[in-house]
């Protein structure tokens, strides 16, 4: 898969998975890095599905309806791949803090509805990838989901019912409202920061 690595320039310093949202590159989220965890490093990864040119990590039948069989093979291979990597660069999966949005932040939570992967997740504007399905125990997991109280494409019942799903599962789970619609804004980015640095 294309994508972009960097070490951490400080000691103990997270590595971030940066995921893209629809039309989006490996380039979109790498200025996050800076501001989430001053020192750390990154894997970001560009979706291998082409939707009229715009790059995602699984197919989707409609604008919030997604592929399911589609959406299990390509988290099957983002985990192959993110493993793959880890022996590659020399980390270890548990180090990385996944950071998705939108599309990227729905197959990051999806990789934490097949395992409890990583140890914390930030997952901006995401949606319910799969419903009807028994999540493993996330106990050991913390999230953090940036949410717009006015995002059109993911309506806050989709938030609410992530929420509610991860919680059930026994992670933790930390939600911040925005007061825009789905883009990203430097005050979730903010508070983002601050969760992390809560731990
Ligand atoms: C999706 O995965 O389709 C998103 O939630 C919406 C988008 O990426 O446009």
């Amino acid at each position: 898969m294309i994508h972009l690595f960097e070490q951490p320039k400080k000691n103990g310093a997270p590595i971030f998975l940066f995921l893209h949202g629809t039309g989006g590159t490996e380039e979109d989220l790498i200025g996050l890095t800076e501001l989430l965890h001053p020192g750390a490093g990154y894997l970001s990864v560009r979706g291998e599905v082409s939707e009229n040119g715009m790059p995602r990590f699984f197919k989707r039948l409609a604008e919030g309806v997604f592929d399911q069989e589609d959406l299990a093979l390509r988290t099957d291979k983002l985990i192959s791949f993110i493993k793959e990597k880890a022996e590659e660069y020399q980390f270890s999966v548990q180090e990385l803090i996944p950071v998705g949005y939108s599309n990227g932040a729905n197959i990051a939570a999806n990789m934490l509805f097949e395992e409890a992967l990583f140890a914390e997740a930030i997952l901006l504007h995401p949606m319910v990838p799969r419903r009807g399905v028994k999540l493993p125990d996330l106990s050991s997991v913390r999230v953090f989901i940036g949410a717009g109280a006015n995002d059109p494409i993911c309506p806050a019942s989709e938030t609410h019912d992530l929420e509610q799903l991860f919680k059930e599962a026994g992670a933790e789970v930390t939600v911040e409202w925005s007061h825009h619609g789905h883009q990203l804004v430097m005050p979730t980015i903010q508070k983002a920061a601050a969760w992390l640095s809560r731990n």
